[in-house]
């Protein structure tokens, strides 16, 4: 068992807090705050106990320094104040010679949250690449180490994985929670089991899906996984999310000829075309045509995937099957979910974009379980562990 929050003396001491508060964002608003208030638990019991908080936390991806503003924590930082009752202070670098003075003077319980931990991948990778000097600072800031960015645990980086080899460490409750629930429903998960899987993230999920093909009944793809699928087999998706990788696409054929069983593509879409907020139409995926871009599944691809749900004992979500945001392509991601929720299956839902449409049509009360994890929860699906959380010491 890993070494766990409360098994810790953290008073007076200075934690350093690894947060997953990675959330949907669209103009500056948040779409779901899930992944803050799932860490509320451990925060207010290092605010009660009298620790420092330094919280670390990655805010999409930093590829080159134009993405920077787009993707400042000082939104999440603002968001975490209206929630605690603490003093919630931001610093807009990642590091700089005045922190140390700055936590020193910092009151038990207040908490410093540290801008987005990717700036350091501009332009040297130094958080993805889990830089050890990097790890090395931000451990020097600290007295104690807690992992609970359980969405960042399969992320071998400076601020998940590396700083946990200069500090004492432990797990925060939601890594915890995370953990026992998955255990329970989804590590051995009772068959037929099902995934549904959709959302924008494809190069991340191709290796995931080869590793799940194996564990998993059946995978009903949507999104843009399901468009790279079906301009692999020659449809025309248009300017629809997908992959342009060569290498990636010759993998995913061959995934889609060796699980042809287990593999279901949409057989209907709604499509919208770009600059032209008017335009929306139903087709089938034979039918899309260049200009157009697949936003949403139809429903008959809705009815084809309710047989399988609805004959499986386990369903996982992850992604959602529209852009569910714009109520016009909003259906097929609302009338699946319907299906799961009302299926008499365990249902558990995971990553920040899955909760959030679940959410947002009101089906968390019939969902087993919320997990804050995409990838990390698929990666922990089919290993039953993650690095970020394996490297933690043991109680
Ligand atoms: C997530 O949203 O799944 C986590 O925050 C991880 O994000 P990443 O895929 O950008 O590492």
């Amino acid at each position: 068992m890993k070494q766990r929050i409360q098994d810790m003396d953290v008073k007076g001491k200075r934690v350093l807090l690894r947060c997953d508060f990675n959330v949907p964002i669209e103009k500056g608003r948040i779409l779901d705050d899930s992944k803050i208030v799932e860490s509320l638990e451990t925060i207010e019991y290092l605010m009660k106990n009298g620790a420092k908080i330094i919280i670390l936390s990655h805010f999409g991806k930093v590829k080159k320094e134009e993405d920077k503003k787009k993707n400042t924590l000082e939104p999440v930082a603002k968001h975490l104040q209206s929630l605690v009752t603490s003093r919630v202070l931001f610093s807009k670098q990642t590091r700089n010679n005045q922190l140390p003075d700055l936590i020193e003077k910092m009151n038990p319980g207040d908490i410093l949250v540290l801008e987005n931990t990717r700036y350091e991948d501009v332009p040297n990778k130094l958080e993805s690449g889990n830089d050890e000097e990097l790890a090395k600072y931000w451990a020097s800031l600290a007295d104690i180490f807690c992992l609970d960015a359980f969405g960042s645990s399969h992320r071998e980086h400076a601020s998940t994985f590396g700083v946990a080899n200069y500090l004492p460490n432990c797990i925060g409750f939601l890594v915890q929670k995370e953990v026992t629930n998955l255990d329970k429903y989804v590590l051995n998960a009772k068959k037929p089991f099902t995934i549904v899987m959709g959302g924008a993230k494809v190069e991340d999920k191709v290796a995931l899906i080869e590793a799940l093909l194996p564990i998993c009944d059946h995978l009903l793809l949507t999104g843009g996984i399901a468009n790279s699928c079906l301009y692999t087999l020659g449809y025309m998706v248009g300017k629809s999310i997908r992959t342009d990788d060569e290498k990636i696409l010759e993998n995913i054929k061959r995934l889609l000829i060796k699980y042809q069983d287990k593999i279901m593509l949409p057989l209907d879409v709604i499509v919208g075309k770009e600059f032209d907020e008017n335009y929306i139409e139903h087709v089938k995926v034979d039918k899309v045509l260049a200009n157009q871009l697949i936003l949403d599944i139809g429903m008959d691809t809705v009815r084809e995937y309710e047989k399988i749900i609805n004959a499986s004992a386990t369903i996982f979500v992850n992604g959602t099957a529209g852009k569910y945001e714009d109520k016009r392509f909003a259906t097929g991601t609302r009338e699946l979910l319907d299906v799961i929720a009302n299926s008499k299956t365990i249902k558990v839902v995971g990553g920040g974009d899955g909760v959030g449409a679940v959410k947002h049509f009101h089906y968390e009360d019939k969902f087993t379980y919320l997990s804050t994890g995409g990838g990390a929860t698929l990666e922990y699906i089919v290993n039953g562990g993650l690095p970020a959380i394996n490297i933690i010491q043991d109680k």
